[in-house]
């Protein structure tokens, strides 16, 4: 009898649980019969089409979890301007329906649904850095398993604001952030989670990235934060895309070119300084310059001062030297053929000294083409104390002489304007090849810098 009454109590709290656990999964069960032969029942689910204004949870203190995960599909545009991103991405959201059940196998072995969205209650999930109106496309199905997982993919064309950094253009590589985090819920109601290992997601989208469009994604990286915003705080996931452009285009179009120019122009001072082709060479240069500048002005980003910038600066910059210079080379040779002013002491030795010693004995006779006689005189005649000494009595002497010794004095004059003549034009040779070799050291020094702060 006590045994009996035990089991009684026993049975009874059993079915009393059983009869409650059954109740409670039969309430939100859908009924599938016939939706093998008949096709879906839409009145089965009308319970859960129903419910697509409130959050689907059974317990309201519970949060729901939504799940992300996007594959960033191309990179179209980054506006330096504008400092904006444009990219492609698939978005993809994952979360527990509870009220969406059905048991498989009383349905004919369909354990997957796709339902139209505006059936469902949908995450308000958002890109921080959106900075454009969304343009998904309207009437996207869901797909829903027999155990109430619901995922949405979107399409997203996303334009993101983005902190550019464009010094280095064009060998930049950029940092850009998508902050993934709900519009409404606060992180008592939602909170996110990784779908996929972020590092999935950045091979997958590199894979797709590879061979398309200027930019190249490096890697993606992910971090999670709460953001807080007034006293509520908001679950949020931080992907930072990081993408290089390609720099083929802009070196065909921008560095070689401009090179060349450049190298032509340091080409041109082998160009005798006599010549008269030297200037209108390297004008006819800065003028192409200046055009290949203006043409090349829309490849370049408007905002900021890229380093390219620079480089451009100093190529133009060197050709107006390297102009100034051959005036100022001419405007000696001219001056000093002409009128040779005399030449200061410390200015001619310091020819001797920079001369080397075997252009200064080659040079001796050729310029005193009258012979060597002509050689002794030569020296002091540069030096103007000794020289005035010296001359004085000559033109006496030649007064007194007669004729033939004056044309002689006269023979001599010539003979040493001549020589102070040749002096100044070596002269001048030497400042242009001291003024070659700045313009090289100058050049090759800031190219080196501008190449090393490139690559680094
Ligand atoms: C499901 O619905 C059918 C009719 O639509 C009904 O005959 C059946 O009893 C229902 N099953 C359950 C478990 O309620
Ligand atoms: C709802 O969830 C909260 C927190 O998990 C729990 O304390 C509470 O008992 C739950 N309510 C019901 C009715 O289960
Ligand atoms: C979301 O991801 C977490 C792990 O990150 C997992 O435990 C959970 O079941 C996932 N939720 C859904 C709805 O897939
Ligand atoms: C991503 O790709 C790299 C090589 O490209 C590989 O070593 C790594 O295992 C991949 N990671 C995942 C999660 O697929
Ligand atoms: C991008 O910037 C964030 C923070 O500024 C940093 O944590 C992350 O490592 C950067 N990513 C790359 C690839 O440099």
């Amino acid at each position: 009898m006590e045994r009996g009454w035990l089991h009684g109590e026993g049975f009874l709290f059993c079915l009393i649980l059983h009869l409650l656990l059954q109740g409670s999964a039969d309430i939100f069960t859908i009924n599938c019969s016939g939706f093998d032969q008949h096709g879906v029942d839409p009145a089965a689910f009308q319970a859960v089409f129903d419910r697509k204004a409130f959050r689907p949870v059974i317990n309201y203190s519970i949060p729901t979890q939504v799940n992300i995960s996007f594959t960033l599909s191309a990179i179209l545009e980054v506006d330096a301007q504008l400092q904006l991103m444009t990219s492609f991405l698939w978005l993809n959201l994952i979360w527990y329906n509870p009220f969406i059940r059905w048991n498989p196998k009383e349905c004919g072995g369909i354990s997957k649904l796709s339902i139209a969205t505006e059936n469902l209650w949908l995450p308000d999930i958002f890109i921080n850095e959106f900075m454009d109106v969304d343009q998904t496309p309207t009437g996207l199905m869901a797909y829903v398993t027999s155990e109430g997982h619901t995922r949405y993919d979107k399409p997203m064309k996303v334009t993101s604001i983005c902190n550019l950094d464009i010094f280095y253009f064009p060998f930049d590589e950029q940092n850009c952030t998508l902050s993934f985090t709900s519009f409404l819920y606060t992180v008592e109601t939602m909170v996110l989670g990784l779908e996929k290992d972020v590092q999935e997601i950045s091979n997958i989208s590199q894979n797709l990235i590879q061979n398309k469009g200027e930019w190249i994604l490096l890697d993606i990286r992910q971090t999670m934060m709460k953001m807080a915003v007034d006293d509520s705080y908001y679950d949020q996931i931080t992907f930072y895309v990081a993408i290089r452009r390609r720099p083929f285009l802009y070196v065909i179009n921008l560095l070689v070119p401009s090179g060349f120019l450049i190298a032509i122009d340091a080409l041109s001072f082998f160009l005798p300084p006599e010549s008269e082709n030297r200037a209108p060479f390297k004008m006819t240069l800065l003028l192409g310059y200046n055009v290949f500048l203006l043409m090349m002005n829309d490849l370049l980003p408007d905002t900021g001062t890229p380093l390219i910038s620079v480089y451009f600066a100093l190529c133009l910059s060197l050709m107006v030297f390297s102009l100034l210079e051959t005036v100022f080379i001419t405007y000696l040779l001219h001056l000093v053929t002409i009128q040779p002013p005399p030449m200061p002491r410390w200015l001619y030795s310091l020819l001797l000294h920079c001369t080397s010693p075997r252009e200064r004995y080659l040079t001796a006779p050729q310029k005193g083409n009258k012979g060597l006689r002509l050689t002794p005189i030569q020296l002091p005649g540069l030096k103007e104390p000794m020289e005035l000494v010296g001359k004085v009595p000559g033109p006496q002497e030649a007064e007194l002489n007669g004729c033939p010794e004056s044309t002689r004095g006269q023979q001599e004059d010539e003979a040493q304007k001549q020589h102070l003549v040749s002096l100044w034009v070596q002269f001048s040779y030497m400042m242009d090849t001291l003024l070659f070799r700045l313009y090289l050291l100058f050049m090759a020094t800031s190219i080196t810098t501008i190449i090393v702060l490139w690559s680094t």
